[in-house]
């Protein structure tokens, strides 16, 4: 990445446009603190956590926990937990004890019409149903920041929407 230089104000929604390869996969992972850098500086949610290419934080775990909801390109579910323990998981991590965990990734999986597959393993969803996982996922603790990384390439048009 070089001179990327990006302010996002709350409730503002950014689309990174640009070939593939050129870094916005790479760019949102910075972002989404799960990629350092070398140089340069970042702040989330007013707190800085990247100075001149250093970590500020050493929680990043934590820190993408209670701010960041991350939908990647690929589900990135995990294989061995069904639609509804992939939402409550993140849940349960953030806190929340089982049953409100379990309430509320059912809820958000109603919402993104993939309740029906609630009990589904990831390896039986199609790639779309995945991806409204993987979204019910990135929404389920209320994150400041929404990072997208072509969210509806799986998706119909009626549902990218
Ligand atoms: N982990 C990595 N290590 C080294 N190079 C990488 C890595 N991931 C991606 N790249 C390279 O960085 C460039 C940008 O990739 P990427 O951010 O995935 O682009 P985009 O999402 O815009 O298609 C590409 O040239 C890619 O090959
Ligand atoms: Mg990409």
């Amino acid at each position: 990445l070089r001179d990327v230089s990006l302010t996002v104000y709350p409730r503002q929604v950014v689309a990174l446009l640009g070939p593939s390869g050129s870094g916005k996969t790479t760019l949102l992972n910075v972002i989404g603190c799960i990629l350092g850098a070398s140089s340069g500086s970042m702040a989330l949610d007013g707190e800085r956590v990247i100075e001149d290419g250093r970590w500020l934080r050493s929680d990043l775990r934590r820190l993408r926990l209670d701010k960041i909801g991350f939908i990647f390109q690929f589900h990135n579910l995990i294989p061995f937990l069904d639609a509804t323990e992939n939402v409550a998981l993140v849940l349960r991590l953030a806190g929340k004890d089982a049953e409100t965990a379990r309430a509320r990734a059912i809820e958000l999986l109603d919402y993104l019409e993939v309740g029906n597959r609630r009990s589904a393993m990831p390896a039986k969803l199609s790639g779309g149903e995945a991806q409204r996982v993987a979204i019910a996922r990135a929404l389920a603790n209320r994150p400041r920041i929404i990072l997208a990384d072509e969210p509806t390439a799986a998706l119909d048009s009626k549902r990218a929407g």
